[in-house]
């Protein structure tokens, strides 16, 4: 029997917690599959009250460096989250030979190339499948299940808070507010939610899927973000009227020129298996070109779902414990020297359908005016409806038109919504929101 790996956890909080309770749960399940004992001999957090799981046998304390400085620790657990003291301690740990598993995605998008580096140096491994899609094993299967692929596109719901609470509005009609509080208990969301909101906790996501599936540079800086914080009902409803959903993505895309890599609010036909991903549920598609489209489907986030793909990175590590570092996948599924460098490309360079919102004042001809400045950009219309005013007594009263555009650059569409917000009949801003058939 081997000796037993013996793990020091930083942060006890839900996925600690979950962490510590899935591993004694299941340890002889474990251990049938590793041939050794996993003990969490140390755990700490700023605040150790946090331990909800039973600490039995485990030192606990609030001193994070204690934990990455023992003798008694083979994997350091890190589960604090934030960029600091995150990233310095998981490089302590590493310069102290120790093996890390992480559910960090923040401080992979930001400083991964940095401790892969540092990793790599000292042999040691630094595991990360909890950091995307919570319990999915996506980091896994797009590395190592997919690596005879070249792949195409991958587009994903990776944040459960965001999915969570647009589905509570659009299925029960909650209020933000209200929604984001029960995310908040329910452990789902971030230390600060604007993250979850803003949408950096899922352009961290993207940015580390990006680079395992292109074998490029982890590029977070790049990525192009925006959140749902900005999405009126309205959208959603009209959305719905023409036949889609409106949900959170993170879209990666290998282009000729570069490659697309955004997060924002986008339609999706109501008939694809994404549009019905619901809660705190996270979907991932990948298309490769061996094996075509695959789906990975399950719970983002929350202390079990995510405490199972720790456990599962604890299980890889335990196996490869005193194997040569060159026998170990490499971190980001390609050699570190055969990264390719393929740039960002700026989102005006993109490509895209687009839904358009627009509030224009009920004189004759209106519609037209809009169509023929439209058609003069080579921008077809797919769909396009026209409501009644709200207010029919105004003195001008204003009539909001929503439609479907044909793919266009989005460089050219922008100089054409000026074009069309400086019409006198045109009243505010024009509402756009990114469309993928995902086909
Ligand atoms: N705040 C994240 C989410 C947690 O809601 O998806 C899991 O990464």
């Amino acid at each position: 029997m081997l000796e037993p790996v013996r793990i020091g956890l930083l942060g006890v909080g839900t996925v600690g917690s979950g962490t510590v309770n899935v591993l004694k749960r299941n340890a002889e399940e474990i251990e049938r599959r590793t041939g050794r004992q996993i003990l969490v001999t140390r755990a700490a957090a700023r605040n150790p009250d946090k331990l909800a799981a039973d600490p039995e046998g485990i030192e606990l304390g609030t001193d994070l460096e204690s934990v990455v400085d023992a003798d008694d620790v083979d994997v350091v657990v890190e589960l604090i989250g934030g960029y600091e003291p995150a990233r310095s301690l998981v490089l302590r740990a590493i310069e102290n030979g120790k093996h890390v598993v992480t559910a960090n995605k923040a401080l992979i998008a930001l400083h991964g190339d940095e401790i892969f580096a540092a990793a790599a140096q000292k042999g040691v491994s630094v595991a990360y499948e909890a950091a995307v899609a919570g319990g999915i094993p996506i980091i896994k299967s797009v590395r190592e299940g997919l690596a005879g692929n070249r792949i195409e596109w991958l587009v994903g719901i990776i944040n459960g808070t965001g999915n969570f609470i647009l589905s509570e509005m659009s299925e029960k009609g909650r209020e933000f507010d209200g929604v984001l509080k029960e995310a908040q208990e329910l452990g789902y969301a971030e230390a600060d939610p604007t993250f979850d909101i803003e949408g950096t906790d899922a352009a961290h996501k993207l940015t580390i899927l990006a680079s395992i599936a292109f074998g490029v540079p982890l590029q977070f800086d790049a990525c192009y973000t925006e959140g749902i914080s900005k999405l009126s009902p309205q959208d959603v409803k009209y959305a719905a009227e023409l036949g889609y959903t409106v949900k959170h993505l993170g879209v990666a895309r290998r282009e000729d020129n570069g490659i697309e890599l955004r997060v924002h609010p986008t339609l999706i036909p109501e008939k694809r298996l994404l549009a019905n991903v619901n809660g705190v549920m996270n979907a991932v598609v990948v298309k490769a070109d061996a094996v075509g489209p695959t789906l990975y489907y399950g719970a983002g986030a929350g202390a079990e779902p995510t405490a199972s793909a720790v456990v599962a990175d604890i299980i890889d590590v335990a196996r490869l414990i005193g194997q040569p570092a060159h026998t170990h996948v490499p971190d980001l599924g390609f050699r570190a020297e055969r990264m390719g460098e393929r740039g960002v490309l700026d989102i005006e360079d993109i490509e895209s359908a687009y839904y358009l919102r627009m509030q224009v004042k009920d004189r004759a001809g209106v519609m037209a005016k809009i169509t023929s400045i439209l058609a003069e950009q080579g921008i077809s219309i797919e769909a396009v409806v026209q409501k009644e005013a709200e207010d029919d007594a105004a003195d001008e009263p204003i009539l909001p038109i929503f439609m479907v555009t044909s793919q266009i650059q989005e460089k050219s569409l922008n100089a054409t919504l000026k074009e069309l917000e400086a019409l006198d009949e045109v009243v505010g801003s024009i509402v756009k929101i990114r469309i993928e058939y995902l086909d």
